[in-house]
This record gives C-alpha cells, sequence and structure tokens, in this order.
C-alpha cells in the first residue's frame, strides 16, 4: 500500500503508523531510537505485531449499531474506553515536563495515566499538574527504601493504584541505546549534530536543561541522575533478586489496587491470585526486554480462562489500531495498556499531539464495533475471532 507522509504536523496523521513518523522527525535520532528499540534482535517487538495481525474477525451483518458505546468499568470505575495509558521512562527526553503532559492528554480522555518510577517528574508534581485518575509504576530496585519512599508518597499524593513492573529484573539489551549513550553522560559526535538539527526539540526540552530522574534523584548516584547518565547506568540498579515475597512485602505496604506487570504464564497468574494482587497485566515491555519472549496476546486466552474471573486482566505491547484492543477485550482483557502509540503523539506535539494519538484509538475502536455489529464491548465474543496462518 502507498504510504502518506505527513510531514512534521501530527494533526495531518490519521493513523498512529502516521504519528510515528511524525514523532521520528520532531526529536533527536537517540530520543526517538530510545523510544523505537526493542531488545536484541527486536523478534518480540515483530512478534507483538505479528501476534495481533495474525488475528481476524468475523463480523455479525445487519445489526443496529447507531448507539455505540465503548466504555467500560475497571476498579469499580467508568471508564470512556479500555485504555491506560502505559509508564514509560524518561518522558521528558522527547518533551518537557512530558510526564504531566501525558497525564493531563489522558485526564482530558477519561482514562487513567500511569506515571512510571523513572520519570522526569516528581510524582506530587504531576498529581497536581494533572488531575485525572493516576496509577503509579514501581520498579523495585536493589535499594529497596526507593520503593519504600516512592509508596509512601504514591499514597499521600492519591494514586490509586500500584503496578509492579517484575520484567526488567535484569535489563533488557537494547542495542540502539548502548551505541547511543555508551558513555555515561556523554552523546556521541553523531548525536551531538542531529541534536543541533531540531532546534524546537532544543527549544522545549534543553533549555530547561538534561532532563533528571527527579521522582528518585535523591536515591541516584551522582553520575546517574541525568537522563543520558542514568540510561547506562539503569542495569546496575535494577534487582535481580526479585521473588513472590516481594510482592508479599508490597501487599502489605499499599492499601490500594496492586498489579503486577510482566506475567505470562497461567501459573504465574495464578500465584498473583493467591498473592491477593487485583490485577495482572500481560506485557513482554513492548518488546524490550526478553527477545525471544511469547507476545502477551498469544497468551492472554489460556490466562483469561484460568484467572479471569478472580482478578483484572490488562494486556500490552504492540497495540497500535483500535482493532486490536477489541481482538484483546474479545479474548478475554479487561483493558489495553498503551505505550509507544502515546508516546509518538507526545514527540510530535506535546499534549496536543498525545489527545490525538488517544482520539485516532478512541475512534477506531468506535468504527470497529460498528463494523463488527456490536454496541457495546460486552458484544465481542471469542468466537468471532480467527487465527489466520
Ligand atoms: C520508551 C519506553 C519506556 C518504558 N519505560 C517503562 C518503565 O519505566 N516502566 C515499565 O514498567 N515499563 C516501561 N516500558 C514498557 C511499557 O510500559 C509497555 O509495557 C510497552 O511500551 C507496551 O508496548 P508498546 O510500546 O508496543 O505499546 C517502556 C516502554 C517504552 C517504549
Amino acid at each position: 500500500m502507498r504510504r502518506y507522509y505527513p510531514g512534521k504536523n501530527f494533526r495531518c496523521a490519521l493513523s498512529i503508523e502516521e504519528l510515528r513518523r511524525v514523532a521520528s522527525r520532531s526529536v533527536p535520532g537517540f530520543a526517538f531510537e530510545y523510544v523505537e528499540g526493542g531488545a536484541e534482535d527486536e523478534q518480540a517487538l515483530s512478534r507483538n505485531r505479528e501476534a495481533l495481525d495474525a488475528i481476524r474477525i468475523i463480523p455479525n451483518t445487519l445489526v443496529d449499531t447507531s448507539n455505540r458505546n465503548q466504555s467500560i468499568v475497571l476498579f469499580d470505575q467508568q471508564l470512556r474506553s479500555p485504555l491506560v495509558i502505559a509508564p514509560t521512562g524518561l518522558n521528558g527526553m522527547l518533551r518537557y515536563h512530558g510526564d504531566a503532559e501525558l497525564a493531563r492528554a489522558s485526564a482530558a480522555a477519561g482514562i487513567p495515566f500511569t506515571l512510571s518510577t523513572v520519570s522526569n517528574m516528581r510524582l506530587e508534581d504531576v498529581a497536581e499538574s494533572a488531575g485525572g485518575r493516576l496509577w503509579m509504576q514501581l520498579y523495585v530496585m536493589k535499594d529497596r527504601d526507593v520503593a519504600r519512599d516512592i509508596i509512601t508518597r504514591a499514597e499521600h499524593a492519591g494514586y490509586e493504584a500500584l503496578v509492579f513492573t517484575t520484567d526488567a529484573n535484569v535489563f533488557g539489551y537494547r542495542e540502539w541505546d548502548q551505541r547511543n549513550y555508551r558513555s555515561p553522560g556523554k552523546l556521541t559526535l553523531r548525536n551531538i549534530v542531529d541534536t543541533m538539527t531540531h532546534p524546537r526539540w532544543m527549544f522545549n526540552v534543553i533549555r530547561h536543561g538534561v532532563p533528571w530522574f527527579d521522582n528518585i534523584v535523591d536515591f541516584m548516584p551522582p553520575e546517574a541522575k541525568s537522563a543520558s547518565g542514568g540510561v547506562a547506568f539503569f542495569p546496575k540498579l535494577f534487582a535481580p533478586d526479585l521473588t513472590w515475597d516481594d510482592v508479599a512485602w508490597l501487599r502489605d505496604l499499599w492499601p490500594r489496587k496492586l498489579l503486577i506487570k510482566g506475567v505470562l504464564s497461567v501459573a504465574d497468574a495464578r500465584r498473583a491470585v493467591e498473592s491477593g494482587c487485583d490485577g495482572i497485566i500481560l506485557s513482554n515491555h513492548g518488546g524490550r526486554q526478553l527477545d525471544a519472549c511469547v507476545a502477551p496476546i498469544e497468551v492472554l486466552p489460556d490466562i483469561a480462562e484460568a484467572v479471569g474471573d478472580r482478578l483484572t486482566i490488562l494486556v500490552d505491547s504492540g497495540f497500535r489500531r483500535g482493532a486490536d484492543v477489541v481482538k484483546a477485550v474479545a479474548l478475554g482483557a479487561d483493558a489495553v495498556m498503551i505505550g509507544r502509540a502515546t508516546l509518538y503523539g507526545l514527540a510530535a506535539g506535546g499534549e496536543a499531539g498525545v489527545s490525538h494519538a488517544l482520539n485516532i484509538l478512541i475512534s477506531e475502536i468506535d468504527r470497529t464495533l460498528g463494523q463488527l455489529g456490536c454496541k457495546t464491548l460486552s458484544d465481542v465474543t471469542p468466537g468471532m475471532l480467527v487465527k489466520s496462518r
């Protein structure tokens, strides 16, 4: 198919793919490659898309779908759409105060936003400037005091849910990042030239200085406080000794909704139920961790059958179209987390760009429902799906 190149104006982008193209021109290569890249050969990254594309839908015809509604109830609250913005670190490298821009756009769209542990704004500042429904993502690092600090602060600031990410115990090997951030705190000559050719980005981001990991800055060693140093330093901070005992520990500390992000087997999903978790997020970190990993959508049906009536199931990794979201709901997901799709919007147009990305997805979900002969997401059933070879 012929592809349209929307130039640099995000408002001309009609799809997430077009928004991705605008984003790729809006920020320097090292920032875009940080967002875009997957681990090693990027097989998990491609598999996420292939697995979603392989599912086809058989529509029902001649059904009155004039009044369509994609809202859902998640943790006893109404959401306008079955979407949650996924936690992503270093949003400040794409846009100054990118964390707050993402949070404000989600609040306007009526969906929750998840702030990463390695954000470039303090969680209190995001809560104050954005409002809306906020979830806090937690990386439990070698120094368990980081987790204690975040949990206490997030509870105090009114965050509704804690998302414990378990698939980064050993940090993924993203070769783009290795090349771009080889020496902590320094950029290569290629990257410096690249930066100079993005004056708008420089004005928006670098005018305020290199973004820092403000949320956990007190715990970072001096060479890792800034974005460029931190990317190289992360592998040393993450805890390879995480176990289910950490879940029990978090369950005691955190009184609100607790979700585990990175569950991909029925056995682990059952342990999440036994550990008193409220939800799980089936995720391979958008193909950024284990390169040989299965695509979350492939394991969703078995996990939904095993535990779907006992906890809330979210899924992410590879979702770029409204039809992808409808497929996941049909297979038993309660909602879908969106990572890169909204980051493309952020890079291309800040808060308005994120809203543009969400509007694209929401209108695609609506259109898909109508074309399927469904008025609501509960009308979509697994029987409507077939797997192509
Ligand atoms: C740039 C980037 C940064 C990320 N940072 C985090 C993070 O700090 N914590 C986390 O749990 N997941 C992180 N993730 C994974 C996302 O939460 C999510 O699982 C993934 O992006 C979903 O795949 P998708 O990008 O194809 O939608 C990150 C992903 C990207 C692309």
